[in-house]
């Protein structure tokens, strides 16, 4: 059973009932693609069933190393780029208190994460923090080649082995990688590291219910057979049926691809939990780099409600008219907090006092939905029991799921992304990586051009 509950209630004005159903056609064609895995990129649907495969052992082995980390460790460095962290970081940050670098919280370790980008001060101030600190590296990288993490790795790698000696150093390093190819893979196999393997058929956007979610979200102190469990229940409904009835992600896919077929050019994830910020950096990679070809695709776009109201806020109530929202709902905070009233009331507010902070936050997502409504803004909403792992279980999944019909609904092959390479093609020709030396000369050129 699931609990994740899915509405469209506050398109009515833009999409009809009807017209939602007319989709059904089409997402029956590209449902059974999807778990038939006979569609464009079908070598990379193992994420599909990750929830029903991920077997004992691997957990266990997982917990146990988990527990050995947290016993060492005050602090945990994942270091990764793109699906290779974001996944984590979103799952952690949604469970973590935001003050946990303040807490005197022994049993777990404070998470940061490195090697997603490439700033000096970043990674020097990162450094020095080291120096003081015990701590335990979790590097993940598939190809075991992209030059951030891998820029990282040696800087974390050499201070590591400085600080604690090369033996102990590859007691506290973990590495997640390919199962026999990459760099990274040599390096856990010369210097001994624990590694464990990324699935062949996983691409890294979809990898978070694999061991790259799986022992950073572990080793932080999280329950990850709920959030297998969350995710292997919302699998069950997701496969079963294609029916926009009754597959929340199906019905999900089938109403962005319409709306992005009135006009509608970007979706905002919108949450009103700060906790949530990374769950929406995680989806817009999913959704950006998976539908993001051939000149289509929904621009996937974020905001933090409701301090993002006093920002983007006017822009979404009457700037161009090519947007709609998908509002993640919380029904029950973890922590209670009540608005007190006050004697003198100077500030105006005791028309609230006795009320949750919680039921003000509603009131201001209702008061934002009309009102954007007005603005002709469509708006979905996605309601969640809480923020835990079962229920972020469910919504990795549901996500997961619609991207892939939404990229068979458009056509393309959202298990690619070969548009990536360029860039890097670019950086490695600059830096005068050894094989690209033609490159280099062409690019040379076309700056002084330029
Ligand atoms: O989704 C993807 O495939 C990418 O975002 C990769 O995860 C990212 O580029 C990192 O690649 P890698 O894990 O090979 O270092």
């Amino acid at each position: 059973m699931i609990n994740l509950q899915f509405q469209y209630k506050h398109i009515s004005a833009f999409l009809s009932e009807e017209e939602i159903h007319l989709m059904q056609d089409e997402v029956d064609i590209s449902h059974s693609l999807l778990v038939e895995k006979a569609g464009k990129g079908n070598q990379f649907l193992g994420w599909i069933d990750l929830p029903a495969k991920t077997d004992e052992a691997l957990i266990s082995s997982i917990e146990t190393d988990a527990k050995t980390i947290r016993e060492k460790a005050e602090i945990l460095i994942v270091i990764g780029i793109g699906g290779s962290y974001l996944g984590a970081r979103a799952i952690i940050d949604a469970l973590s208190s935001p003050f946990s670098a303040f807490k005197n919280d022994k049993q777990n370790p404070v998470v940061v994460y490195a090697g997603y980008n490439m700033s000096q001060d970043y990674h020097a101030e990162l450094l020095q923090l080291l120096d003081k600190k015990e701590y335990a590296i979790v590097v993940i990288s598939k190809s075991g080649t992209t030059a951030e993490p891998a820029i990282t790795f040696r800087l974390l790698k050499n201070h590591a082995e400085k600080k604690y000696g090369a033996d102990e150093a590859a007691k506290r390093i973990i590495a997640i990688t390919d199962n026999s190819r990459g760099a990274l893979k040599s390096l856990a196999q010369k210097y001994g590291y624990k590694t464990y393997a990324i699935p062949d058929d996983v691409g890294g956007r979809y990898s978070v219910l694999s061991p790259v979610g799986l022992l950073p979200v572990a080793i932080a102190g999280y329950d990850i057979r709920e959030l297998i469990r969350g995710a292997g229940e919302m699998r069950k409904v997701c496969i079963e049926t294609p029916s926009v009835t009754d597959n929340p992600a199906a019905c999900y896919a089938a109403i962005r691809a319409s709306l992005y077929r009135l006009g509608n050019q970007i979706e905002i994830l919108v949450n009103y939990e700060p906790s949530l910020h990374y769950l929406t950096e995680w989806w817009k990679q999913l959704f950006g780099e998976s539908e993001g070809k051939e000149n289509e695709g929904l621009f996937p776009a974020g905001v933090d409600y409701t301090s993002d109201l006093h920002s983007m806020g006017q822009y979404i109530q009457e700037g161009q008219r090519m947007l709609f929202e998908t509002v993640i709902h919380i029904q029950k905070p973890r922590r209670a907090l009540l608005i007190p009233a006050d004697e003198t009331n100077l500030d105006g507010m005791n028309y609230i006092a006795g009320k949750t902070l919680h039921e003000v936050n509603n009131m201001a997502a209702l008061a934002t939905t009309l009102a954007h409504i007005d603005g002709e803004v469509p708006n979905l909403d996605i309601f969640l029991p809480a923020i835990d792992e079962r229920s972020l279980g469910e919504l990795i999944y549901f996500f997961e799921f619609a991207c892939g019909i939404s990229g068979y609904l458009s056509g393309i092959n959202p298990f690619n992304q070969p548009g990536v390479e360029v860039y890097k093609n670019n950086m490695f020709a600059l830096l005068g990586k050894p094989g690209f030396e033609n490159e280099t000369e062409a690019i040379r050129t076309r700056i002084n051009e330029e």
